[in-house]
């Protein structure tokens, strides 16, 4: 009798372990230029992940039926369109359904965030931008992924006017674009940025709400960045309004004093991890994302 129950505790145990062992699914969101699938990049990440995480779920996002769709669509589809369309599929993947660590890269970043804050449900719970733009960006030194057809209609849009309607609508690189020079316009007319950094004359305290449910937020920046105007903005940087030299950090900004996102709070509970790469955008090495990323966060 006793011999029974002794086994059927050693079970239990087991199935605890069993179940503890189940690693944290991972969402991973690519950066502008790229696609869920390309072998060099979120392909190489996947099975770099993978491969130091036993039988970990990767899911890396496709926005689109195709590769094709999908680097397209990280220039013109609408952010917010974007951020509905990966709502519904996090939410439709019942691998995720115990919750899940997210990790976008470079503009894959403010999308996660901005998921974080808008779709709890199925639970974020470390996220990780990996050159993410949070403050946006002033200026597009670089086009990466195209031929230049894409890059040249880029340029065209946003000579033609960033903060134009039709431009806003459609081109997401003016979707996080802040102009320091005219900080007025860009919270009345940013579609994306403004909104998710709670610019806006009434704010959404939902988004704080959300954010305040993960567990760690990790910034990287990277320091020779020549794709990203100001870098700074991977940690929450930014320029002064008026002028395109001075800049502002993080505890500086309004967005953490009024502390509308929750950036505060997170912070001073010890949420926010700021990480740095001496390299340029996107270049860190397999090393430094194991011992930065992986064994830090995500196992
Ligand atoms: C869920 O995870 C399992 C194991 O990794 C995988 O075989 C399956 O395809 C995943 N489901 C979806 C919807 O991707
Ligand atoms: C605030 O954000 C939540 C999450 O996205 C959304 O469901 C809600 O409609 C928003 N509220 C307002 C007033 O826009
Ligand atoms: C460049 O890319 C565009 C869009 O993907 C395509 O339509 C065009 O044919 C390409 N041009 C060249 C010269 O490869
Ligand atoms: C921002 O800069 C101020 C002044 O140099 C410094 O005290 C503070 O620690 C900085 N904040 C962060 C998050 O680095």
């Amino acid at each position: 009798m006793v011999a029974h129950r002794n086994i059927m505790l050693w079970l239990a145990a087991l199935v605890i372990l069993g179940s503890c062992a189940a690693q944290t699914p991972i969402v991973i969101w690519h950066g502008m230029g790229d696609s869920c699938c390309n072998p060099l990049s979120m392909g190489s990440i996947k099975s770099l992940i993978q491969k130091n995480i036993n039988g970990v779920y990767v899911k890396s996002l496709e926005i689109g039926s195709n590769v094709a769709e999908d680097t397209e669509n990280g220039f013109f589809m609408n952010v917010n369109k974007q951020i509905d369309m990966v709502c519904q599929q996090l939410a439709n993947d019942k691998n995720l359904s115990n919750g899940y660590n997210a990790i976008g890269f470079s503009q894959g970043g403010q999308f996660l965030r901005a998921i974080a804050q808008k779709c709890p449900t199925p639970p974020m719970l470390n996220l990780i931008s990996v050159g993410g733009q949070h403050q946006g960006v002033y200026g597009f030194p670089k086009c990466p992924g195209d031929n230049g057809t894409i890059c040249n209609l880029v340029r065209k849009m946003l000579n033609y006017g960033v903060y134009v309607s039709f431009v806003q609508d459609n081109l997401v690189q003016a979707e996080y674009w802040q102009d320091p020079l005219n900080e007025e316009e860009y919270r009345a007319k940013s579609v994306f940025l403004a909104d998710i950094n709670q610019e806006r004359p009434t704010k959404n305290m939902t988004y704080k709400e959300n954010l305040l449910k993960l567990k760690n937020m990790v910034l990287v920046m990277f320091l020779q960045d020549t794709m990203v105007q100001p870098k700074e903005s991977e940690w929450f940087g930014f320029y002064e309004p008026g002028q395109t030299e001075k800049l502002y950090n993080m505890t500086q900004s309004d967005l953490y004093k009024n502390d509308y996102l929750g950036l505060k709070t997170l912070y001073q509970s010890g949420r926010i991890t700021f990480l740095s790469s001496d390299s340029d955008h996107l270049r860190f090495t397999d090393d430094w994302f194991i011992n930065n990323i992986i064994k830090r966060f995500l196992v």
